[in-house]
């Protein structure tokens, strides 16, 4: 009806609320295209089809690879019967550890060499009989067709040798060990004594919530095509880290990276579990050695359950202490996170805990166990993603127990300075992205009791929560070609997987060199293009956009010698400072009368192409020296900053109090992000950050046999996604208002969307029903 879960007073959504300031001038361009909701480059080449996937690479004579998955937890392979499936039609052969090339070990992790964190575990596929967790490839099919690799996999008969195996989360949970920290780790910290003010507190609160393990479910399963000419090799994979990707085949398959090379333009949909190298990569590019033809494999849904690591799943103490006036005297935030034995994310569940609230006492401490599953993995803001779920629901119930309005609790304890070192934010907004969100979404005609609200048989509730995921920067090496025809090339080898990235780099460029959009192609996706950051941490967009703007205006300075040569260039004499890149040239204007040239002029009288400007990151395209440098700059801004993005996410749910059916009927997120370069596509990341959080706050799990660790729900027929009907117009806005300490005020927009979304879902129920949900996904069994 009309009264339905996305009820009426559902508010048009809007691109972007009016900041407060505009975005800062660069490159003499004044901001005409940044910050414009400029329509994906890729889009039109998604939609129609034009673009092509891993997995659809043409290639002669190409072959097909399956897997097959250890049944068993853990042990050893004792047998391999292959025969049945060697004599399928059009098998060409059956790897196993009996007959795979001998590849070199995965590298051991080092913070020096970030390319070392590219190994996705540490087994050595098919160069051992020894099975680290249920669903471990051990044996790979390669058949002229996909349906004789898919059917001659499932007749390949293993047997096993079953060794003890720890596998139930719960269960390891009291044996935990503390996690160790290292220098990129923010997760543990101590001020005062917390659990002494946390017993002396006149108001207090002391909970336990649980998050399960979740499973990558990109709308592009992870797909790899590779080709082998004789020691070069060529490689399709849908990649978050193209160079990461390419060094590491090089190093395991002991050829030169200079003759690998990673091809990844379009990649559908990736949310961490796209940046480290899996099985199913590794052992397409085996299968292709020893067949010696074109292989490709596309993992089904399965395949990526059983061999990509997920999310952690959670346990997590919050424990807040106040003063009757909504102070905090204490704020205990301790997790326990599991990783693989053979390798894994140490997740940073308690990070963010460190910096959102100014308590008197806080006390941040991680535990780890280690079971015999796949290594975990990055997910979208792991930590912040299910620790803010924790936080920021022991805030509600607090502010509950105070009887304070919950955002009126959040900013009286809103710091100025991090709380834990004193350290000054770069950019802290939270006050203004509260005052924003809650005007839009209507805060104020919320009642505070719970049950208090209804819509016929329904039950409203209204939630908040903050937001918070760190701002980062990484290396990026970007060239830009300036050719006599006008146009721009821009070459970076980052990363597109639907977030619009080369749009906004085009927007950056055509503003720095005064260009038309139009007049920019950006290349990038390709490991043989200069080196660029990985798509991860929020932190791509940003770090191409500084080298970009850099080398932007280091060839504006070229093109501005080339003319100042020419006796005939009205820019004889002009400094660069004085000039501004407009109209496809420089122009320099005084006393109210304009000169200068174009850029097409200024190269065709010079008699060049074109001109090009390179800037290298620091990293130097992985030599030792530069990443050390890159890495002691890192650290010491951390030291002096804390840059994050922060927001307020506010949240409408109607539950029927029969079924226990949780429907999410409005939203609003307002965020502080710093510049926005791209109304639609940052409101595009923010929104699909909160339909990710919906996913985990309400439908989202991965079950494991606690007996054989066995994924028991890999597919989505049993992986629940939020589907379109379930999720309603999201209302995204922002601040935009530039960060001083980052790369055109920018931060990066991909994961803070994330953050806050699960506790503002379970605050809206509690306020709906009453009822407190420390276990995710809140489903209805757990509400009747
Ligand atoms: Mo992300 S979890 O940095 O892709």
């Amino acid at each position: 009806g009309a009264l339905g879960p996305h009820g009426a007073r559902t508010a048009p959504s809007r691109e972007a609320a009016p900041g407060p300031q505009r975005a800062p001038e660069h490159g003499g361009g004044a901001g005409r295209l940044v910050g414009r909701p400029v329509d994906r480059v890729d889009g039109p080449l998604k939609t129609s089809g034009a673009a092509r996937y891993s997995a659809e690479y043409p290639y002669p004579d190409l072959a097909y690879a399956a897997l097959v998955h250890a049944t068993i937890t853990r042990g050893r392979v004792t047998g391999l019967d292959t025969a049945e499936a060697a004599a399928v039609p059009g098998v060409l052969v059956v790897i196993t550890h009996h007959n795979a090339p001998v590849l070199k070990p995965p590298p051991p992790v080092s913070v020096m060499n970030l390319s070392t964190l590219a190994s996705g575990t540490s087994v050595a596929y098919l160069n051992t009989d020894e099975v680290h967790w249920n669903g471990q490839p051990v044996a790979v099919v390669v058949a002229a067709t996909l349906h004789a690799a898919q059917h001659a996999a499932r007749l390949v008969k293993v047997t096993y040798q079953p060794s003890p195996a720890t596998v139930d989360f719960a269960a390891e949970e009291p044996n935990a060990k503390p996690q160790k920290s290292d220098m990129l780790s923010e997760g543990s910290a101590e001020k005062g004594d917390a659990e002494d003010a946390l017993a002396a507190a006149p108001v207090s609160v002391d909970l336990r919530f649980t998050t399960p393990p979740h499973t990558h479910n990109a709308i592009e399963p992870h797909a790899t095509t590779a080709a082998w000419d004789g020691d070069r090799l060529t490689v399709h994979d849908g990649s978050q880290n193209v160079a990461w990707t390419r060094d590491h085949l090089a190093l395991r398959f002991g050829v030169p990276a200079s003759g690998v090379r990673v091809i990844s333009p379009y990649v559908g949909g990736a949310f961490g579990g796209k940046t480290m190298v899996w099985a199913g990569t590794i052992l397409t590019v085996m299968a292709a050695r020893v067949s010696g033809r074109p292989v490709r494999m596309m993992l089904t849904r399965e395949g990526v359950s059983r061999t990509v690591g997920g999310r952690t799943p959670s346990a997590q103490r919050v424990a807040l202490g106040a003063r009757r006036d909504g102070r905090l005297t204490a704020l205990v935030h301790t997790s326990v996170t599991q990783v693989g034995r053979v390798g894994g994310h140490r997740e940073q569940v308690t990070s963010q805990s460190r910096h959102l609230y100014d308590a008197e006492n806080i006390l941040l401490r991680q535990n780890l166990v280690e079971l015999d599953a796949v290594s975990n993995t990055y997910m979208r803001a792991p930590g912040e993603a299910i620790g803010t779920f924790a936080l920021e629901a022991a805030v509600d119930e607090l502010a509950f127990e105070l009887g304070i309005d919950p955002i009126e609790l959040r900013m009286r304890n809103e710091p100025g300075r991090d709380p834990i070192d004193g350290r000054r934010f770069s950019h802290r907004k939270l006050r203004e992205a509260y005052a924003l969100g809650a005007r839009r979404f209507g805060w104020s005609e919320r009642t505070p009791e719970p049950g208090s609200m209804r819509d016929g048989g329904w039950l409203v509730g209204m939630g908040v929560a903050s937001a918070y995921h760190p701002s980062l920067r990484l290396a990026a090496n970007v060239t830009v070609r300036l050719s006599a025809d006008g146009t721009v090339l821009v070459r970076c080898g980052f990363h597109e997987m639907g977030m619009g990235g080369a749009t906004a780099q085009a927007q950056i460029a055509a503003d720095a060199l005064g260009v038309p959009f139009e007049a920019v192609r950006v290349e990038y996706g390709d490991s043989d293009l200069p080196t660029g950051p990985g798509a991860g941490g929020s932190a791509q967009t940003a770090s191409v956009a500084a080298s970009l703007s850099a080398a932007c205006e280091k060839l504006r300075g070229s093109v501005l010698a080339l003319a100042r040569r020419s006796k005939d260039s009205p820019l004889r004499g002009h400094r660069a400072a004085g000039l501004r890149a407009r109209d496809g040239g420089l122009w320099a204007s005084a006393g109210g009368s304009v000169t200068g040239e174009t850029y097409a002029a200024i190269l065709t009288r010079a008699g060049r192409p074109y001109v090009e400007a390179a800037v290298g990151s620091d990293t130097r395209a992985g030599t030792a020296v530069g990443q050390a440098r890159f890495m002691t700059r890192f650290l010491l801004d951390r030291r002096r900053w804390v840059k994050a993005a922060c927001g307020a996410q506010f949240c409408e749910v109607r539950v029927d109090p029969d079924t226990g059916e949780v429907r999410v009927s409005r939203w609003v997120g307002a965020f502080d992000v710093g510049t926005v370069i791209n109304a639609k596509t940052a409101a595009s990341q923010l929104r699909g950050g909160i339909v990710m959080g919906i996913g985990m706050a309400l439908s989202e799990e991965t079950l494991v046999d606690p007996r054989s660790g066995r994924v028991m729900n890999p597919g989505l027929g049993g992986y629940h996604v939020p589907v379109h009907a379930d999720i309603p117009p999201i209302d995204v806005c922002y601040l935009d208002d530039p960060d001083p300490t980052m790369p055109l005020g920018l931060i990066g927009v991909g994961e803070v969307g994330m953050t806050g979304v699960a506790a503002a879902v379970a605050n809206a129920v509690h306020h709906a029903t009453g009822r407190r949900l420390r276990d995710l996904p809140i489903t209805p069994d757990k509400l009747l």
